[in-house]
C-alpha cells in the first residue's frame, strides 16, 4: 500500500524547539527518505480558530511564521505539499458526516481535549467548536488518506479518535477510509521536551521556549540560565540528571561529533553525565556546550529563515499551490465518502429508474 504522511500544526505562534525534536526534525528525514509517496503538511488554522475565536488576527499572523519555521527547518515544497487548513472545503464536510459516529461521551473522555479545556478555563461554556476539533482532526487525516501520522505525544488520542471513526465508517458504510497510524519520536527527551524553567512542556504561554527564529544572543541568555540540578551547589558536589533540564536537552540534541568539536574532554554524552554525577563537572562548563549544540542546531534554520523572509509573496505562492494541490486529494476522498454514505443522487441512476418504475411512470 501506498505510503502517505499528514501532519500539521496550529498557527498561534512561532515554533519552537519542542516542536523541533518532537516532530519537525523528524518529518525532515521522512521527507527526503523518498520512502513515502506523498507528504502533506498542514497549517491547522481552522483548528486554531476552536479556542481563538475572538482572535483572528493572531492566527492569520502566524500562517506565515509556521510556514517560514516549516521551510527553514527543511521542509521542501518540491517533496512535501503544505496547505492551509481553511482553504479545503471538503474537510468541514467530511468532518460534519463524521460527527454522527462520534458521541459527546467519547468526546468528554479524550484527556487531550479534557486537559486543554482546563487550561483554558472553558469549564462554564466549551465552544462546540473546540469540543469537536478531534473529529475535524479524524477528517485532516483520512482526507488524505494518511498511513502515517508522524506528531508528539499529546496527539495521541487524536489519532485513537481518528482510528475509532475510520472502524465505525467503514463497518456502516463498507470500507472506505484508511486507518493511520501514529509515528512518535524515538528518543524519549524528545516526547515532551520541558520548557528552559525545567517545571513543564515548553508552551509559548509559559514562556519558557527557545523558538527556532530567537537571535545566537537569546538561546545563549536562554540556556545559561537553564534550571539544572538544585543540589549541586559547588563544582564538586555529585549532581543528579533527574529533572535536569540541561542534560535532558542534552539528549535531545548532543552528539558525538559535537562533543569531538566543542568538548573534547568527553567522547559521548554519558561519560560526560558520569562525571557530573561524580561530582566535579559545574554547571556553567555544561551549558556552554549546549550552547554550542543548540546554536550549530539553529544557525542553519535561523539563516535559510532569512533567506525566505526576503521572499514573502513566495511563500504565499507555495501555500496556495499547496492548498490546490491537497484539495483534489482531498475532493476525491469524499466522492468516495458520499457514495459510500450513497448520498450520490444526481449519479446514482439505479436510484432515479427504480423510484420511476416505483411509481409506475
Ligand atoms: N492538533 C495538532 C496540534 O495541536 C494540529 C493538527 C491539526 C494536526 N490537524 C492535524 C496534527 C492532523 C496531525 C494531523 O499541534
Amino acid at each position: 500500500m501506498e505510503k502517505i504522511i499528514l501532519t500539521g500544526d496550529r498557527p498561534t505562534g512561532k515554533l519552537h524547539i519542542g516542536h523541533y525534536v518532537g516532530s519537525l526534525r523528524r518529518r525532515v528525514e521522512l521527507q527526503n527518505s523518498g520512502e513515502y509517496s506523498k507528504i502533506f503538511i498542514m497549517i491547522a488554522d481552522a483548528q486554531a480558530l476552536t479556542d481563538n475565536a475572538e482572535n483572528p488576527e493572531k492566527v492569520r499572523q502566524n500562517i506565515i511564521e509556521v510556514a517560514l519555521d516549516y521551510l527553514s527547518c527543511g521542509i521542501d515544497p518540491e517533496k512535501s505539499t503544505i496547505l492551509i487548513q481553511s482553504q479545503i472545503p471538503e474537510l468541514t464536510e467530511l468532518t460534519f458526516y463524521y460527527m454522527n459516529l462520534v458521541t459527546v461521551s467519547r468526546l468528554q473522555r479524550n484527556p487531550t481535549v479534557k486537559a486543554e479545556i482546563q487550561m483554558r478555563n472553558f469549564e462554564a461554556s466549551i465552544p462546540v467548536g473546540f469540543f469537536t476539533y478531534p473529529i475535524s482532526q479524524a477528517a485532516d487525516i483520512t482526507a488524505f488518506k494518511a498511513t502515517t501520522v508522524p506528531v508528539g505525544e499529546d496527539q495521541m488520542p487524536m489519532l485513537e479518535q481518528t482510528k475509532e471513526i475510520v472502524h465505525k465508517f467503514n463497518s456502516v458504510y463498507g470500507e472506505t477510509l484508511v486507518e493511520p497510524n501514529i509515528l512518535l519520536p524515538d528518543n524519549k527527551a524528545c516526547l515532551r521536551l520541558p520548557g528552559t524553567d525545567g517545571t513543564a512542556k515548553m508552551s509559548k504561554s509559559l514562556g519558557n521556549c527557545i523558538f527556532l527564529s530567537d537571535t545566537e544572543d537569546d538561546v545563549k541568555k536562554a540556556v545559561m540560565s537553564m534550571y539544572t540540578d538544585p543540589l549541586h551547589l559547588q563544582v564538586s558536589d555529585p549532581g543528579h540528571l533527574e529533572g535536569n533540564t540541561v542534560f535532558t536537552y542534552l539528549d535531545a540534541f548532543a552528539n558525538d561529533d559535537m562533543f569531538a568539536e566543542y568538548c573534547p574532554d568527553y567522547k559521548k554524552l554519558d561519560e560526560m553525565k558520569e562525571h557530573y554525577q561524580r561530582g566535579g563537572l559545574g554547571d556553567v562548563k555544561v551549558k556552554k556546550f549546549l550552547n554550542c549544540v543548540l546554536q550549530e542546531t539553529l544557525a542553519p534554520i535561523r539563516a535559510e529563515r532569512v533567506k525566505w523572509e526576503k521572499d514573502i509573496p513566495a511563500v504565499y505562492e507555495i501555500l496556495k499551490k499547496g492548498s490546490e494541490e491537497a484539495e483534489k486529494v482531498a475532493s476525491k476522498t469524499l466522492d468516495d465518502v458520499k457514495d459510500a454514505m450513497k448520498i450520490n443522487y444526481f449519479e446514482d441512476n439505479a436510484l432515479i429508474k427504480e423510484q420511476a418504475e416505483r411509481y409506475g411512470a
